[in-house]
């Protein structure tokens, strides 16, 4: 048995010029949560998409439960369950004939199907739900029957892509209670994609960082967190611009980074350091409304890495038309 759950090596993937995925070798030890995160375009998709061997890689290869994912790609997708990011339930059927249509699709034999869907369908709370036509679901209750759809033919592996997003913060934490669980009582690997870097940081176990088709970091978030080291100053100010170009010519300053009318400056001993903001905010005129201090979060790792805020790019039209979408519960 591979003691792995997933394995590349420089797996790649090119749109022409455009290098989506580039050499990324990632080992993925089994019974993790594992989330890739990284901003809009960053190659997210297009990674798991080679492992669950949706697209061809242009280079390099990988391994998905010892599986070589073009050698033995039937092998790989008998052994992993998929949730990507467009919904792809049948809304006119009810929640156990989506249900029973992918148990038939992935062999699961006969006599055992009724008790497999019961399972997961307690395990994602939609008992009550079984026999509604999906139509009529939240899009909380949609991913929760698409997650419980992607686990019927019992998976070793768990892709989830964008598990959460377009859903309100309230669902959000409950699909993430959902996936821990999976992970706890089933001991599924989970390999996931997100944007919420918070939220990354409360469910998984590693986490990689990935920018423009490059792995950039990676590790445990506690580990990357404290690596990183000191504090985080935000100065919600006025002249936000001004202030965090001020900020970054003090050598003391680590980096200093803007979102809105607030800049965050990551610096030693940041107590020490308030005062000295607030006195040089005086001088130069900077008008400050609130000043503030915490420990780095994996946002801040993201910023150290990037030199920009995963925010700034949440914005993008490719996001915004796929919340919407989420949000109309409309099909491809
Ligand atoms: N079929 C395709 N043809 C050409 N370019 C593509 C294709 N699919 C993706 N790309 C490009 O590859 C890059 C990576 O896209 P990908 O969808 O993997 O990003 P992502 O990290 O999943 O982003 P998001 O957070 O928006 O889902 C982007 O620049 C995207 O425009
Ligand atoms: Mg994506």
């Amino acid at each position: 048995m591979a003691s792995n759950a997933i394995e590349t090596r420089e797996l790649s993937k090119n749109y022409k010029e455009l290098k989506a995925v580039d050499k990324v070798s990632l080992v993925v030890e089994k019974g993790t949560i594992f989330g890739l995160l990284g901003p809009n375009g960053a190659g997210k998709t297009t990674l798991i998409s080679m492992l669950v061997t949706m697209r061809k890689p242009s280079g390099g290869s990988a391994k998905v439960n010892g599986f070589d994912i073009e050698r033995e790609a039937g092998k790989v997708r008998e052994s992993i369950g998929i949730v990507f990011q467009d919904q792809s339930l049948d809304d006119e059927l009810t929640a156990k004939e989506n249900l029973e249509m992918h148990a038939a699709m992935y062999n699961v034999p006969k006599g055992e199907r009724r008790k497999r869907i019961e399972g997961m369908v307690k395990l994602v709370g939609l008992e009550e739900q079984l026999n509604k036509e999906v139509k009529t679901f939240s899009g909380g209750m949609k991913r929760r029957l698409e997650i419980a759809r992607g686990l019927v033919h019992h998976p070793k592996i768990l892709f989830l892509d964008e598990p959460t997003i377009g859903l309100d913060p309230q669902t959000r934490t409950s699909i993430w209670d959902y996936i821990k669980k999976l992970n706890r009582e089933k001991g599924i690997t989970i390999i996931l994609t997100t944007h919420y870097m918070d939220e990354a940081d409360s469910v998984c176990g590693k986490v990689a960082i990935i920018d423009h088709g490059k792995i950039i970091a990676e590790g445990g978030p506690k580990q990357m967190k404290n690596e990183l080291g000191g504090d985080v100053v935000s100065i919600e100010c006025a002249n936000s611009e001004k202030c965090r170009k001020q900020l970054e010519g003090f050598a003391w300053v680590k980096n200093a980074v803007k979102h809105g009318g607030t800049v965050d400056a990551r610096v030693e001993k940041g107590e020490e350091k308030i005062p000295k903001i607030l006195a040089f905010a005086a001088k130069k005129g900077i008008m400050v409304k609130s000043v503030s201090l915490r420990k780095p979060s994996l946002d801040d790792v993201f910023i150290h890495y990037t030199g920009r805020t995963i925010r700034e790019q949440e914005a993008s039209p490719g996001a915004a038309m796929r919340l919407r979408r989420k949000a109309w519960g409309q099909k491809r």
